[in-house]
């Protein structure tokens, strides 16, 4: 297993490019199940993530290429079926689901089983399907989904948390090849939906409303295939703009979009950190003392639950009291005990996390628990004294592509070394 060995305390400078999103690029591969023409998908970042989609949709049968950030899938003959082995590896890829079952009226799936920030069950996604007309049996740790055939209608898809982001993904393409029309109400918002359901109607098919809470899709008989330029990673973006603040550099983020980080820009300013448009590019320093702030995780446009963790780190270096609140995951908290090894000063109570700011930070060994939670450790470690060593770095490399070379390229002291 691999860990980063950082030395803190190098404020971050130069330009950082940022790469295609994977929660665009999981669904949007899953969905060239639903035809048997090729597609095309650009800007895939390379991750094991999408190295564990590209399995996925081979064992089903499809012919899967991925060169140099371009995903071919020709799925001209596909099975129905998805081994637990696979699915257990990547929660994602509970979104084959739709497509196979709007395409082969059949899906059986592994459960996904739990995670460690929160329960996440697929409740909605079912609820979704046989509202669609699907008949749904979980036995033996599968979901059995099957129809003679789908039927357009109206469905509410909002849950305990709100909207939920794959369910909206799974139903509308489950949609796309249904008799008549759906519309799903309480659909979630994110770019990431409006990316998928752009690449859908670019094979054929006919949504609206995509981005906002009401999706109509209209069924059409056949989907084609299609070539899609995946939107840039918006969370990637918030990272890097939150390690040139934490580290007091100053950062070129290239390639993101600005509309869809407002609510992260909203709150930077607010701690105090100057992000500045420069063309297409966003440039991010210190524009003086760090402010404490106080954050809630909202469904999008609302501030990303993916941002909380990377945010966290960043108010630890802020002097005074800021509070932060979880509303999307029950237990996305894994970080707090790892940043107090690095000096930080943090209590949860219930949702919320109260963090005393100021502390100085110095290096340690720490343990990563889940994707965002081993950014705000780098994070952390960049900004602290002497160094930090963070181990099981595989829960990076699921969502951040070449991280450390980034780092490096911004002048950091990271370096990718076998676990002791
Ligand atoms: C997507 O997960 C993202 N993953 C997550 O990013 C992200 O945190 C999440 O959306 C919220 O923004 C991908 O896109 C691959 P949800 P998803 O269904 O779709 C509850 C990362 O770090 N819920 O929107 O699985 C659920 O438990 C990852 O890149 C139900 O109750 O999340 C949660 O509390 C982590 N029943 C809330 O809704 C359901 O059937 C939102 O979950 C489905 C969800």
């Amino acid at each position: 297993m691999e860990s980063f060995l950082i030395k803190g305390g190098v404020p971050l400078r130069g330009t950082v490019d940022i790469s295609g999103s994977k929660n665009a690029a999981l669904p949007i591969m899953a969905a060239a199940l639903l035809t048997d023409e090729p597609c095309v998908i650009r800007r895939v970042p390379d991750l094991s993530d999408t190295r564990f989609m590209v399995d996925i949709l081979k064992s089903l049968g499809a012919e899967v290429s991925f060169v140099n950030g371009t995903v071919s899938v020709h799925a001209k003959k596909i099975s129905g079926y998805a081994d637990y082995e696979l699915v257990r590896k990547m929660r994602g890829s509970i979104c084959i689901a739709g497509p196979l079952l709007a395409r082969l009226h059949k899906a059986r799936i592994s459960l996904p089983g739990g995670c460690i920030i929160g329960a996440r069950p697929i409740n909605l996604h079912l609820k979704g399907f046989a509202a669609l007309g699907a008949k749904i049996k979980i036995e033996g740790g599968y979901v059995d989904a099957t129809a003679k055939k789908l039927s357009g209608g109206s469905l509410f898809l909002g849950g305990r948390a709100g909207p939920t982001v794959l369910g909206t993904a799974n139903v509308m393409m489950a949609a796309t090849l249904a008799d008549g029309v759906t519309v799903i109400e309480s659909a979630a918002c994110e770019p990431e939906v409006v990316d998928l359901a752009n690449f859908l109607n670019a094979m054929g098919a006919k949504i609206s409303g995509a981005g906002s809470p009401t999706i109509t899709i209209t069924g059409v008989k056949k989907l084609h295939g299609a070539e899609h330029e995946v939107i840039p990673d918006r969370i990637e973006a918030a990272t890097f703009l939150i390690a040139a603040a934490a580290t007091n550099g100053e950062v070129t983020v290239k390639g993101a979009r600005a509309d869809h980080l407002r609510a992260v820009l909203d709150k930077l300013g607010e701690a105090g950190v100057s992000v500045r448009r420069r063309g297409k590019d966003l440039v991010a320093r210190r524009g003086g003392k760090l402010k404490p702030v106080d954050i809630t995780t909202l469904p999008y446009a609302g501030f990303p639950t993916d941002v909380q963790a990377q945010m966290m780190a960043l108010l630890a270096l802020a002097p005074g009291i800021s509070i932060i609140t979880e509303r999307i995951f029950e237990s996305r908290f894994m970080h707090v005990s790892e940043l107090a090894r690095l000096g930080a000063d943090i209590e949860i109570e219930g949702p919320s996390a109260i963090v005393k700011g100021g502390k100085p930070v110095s290096g340690a060994p720490v343990m990563a628990s889940d994707l965002r939670a081993s950014a705000a450790l780098v994070i952390a470690g960049l900004a602290a004294k002497g160094v930090t060593q963070v181990n099981r770095i595989y829960h990076l490399d699921r969502g951040y592509e070449r991280m450390d070379e980034k780092l490096k390229k911004l002048g950091a002291r990271i370096q990718r070394v076998e676990e002791k």
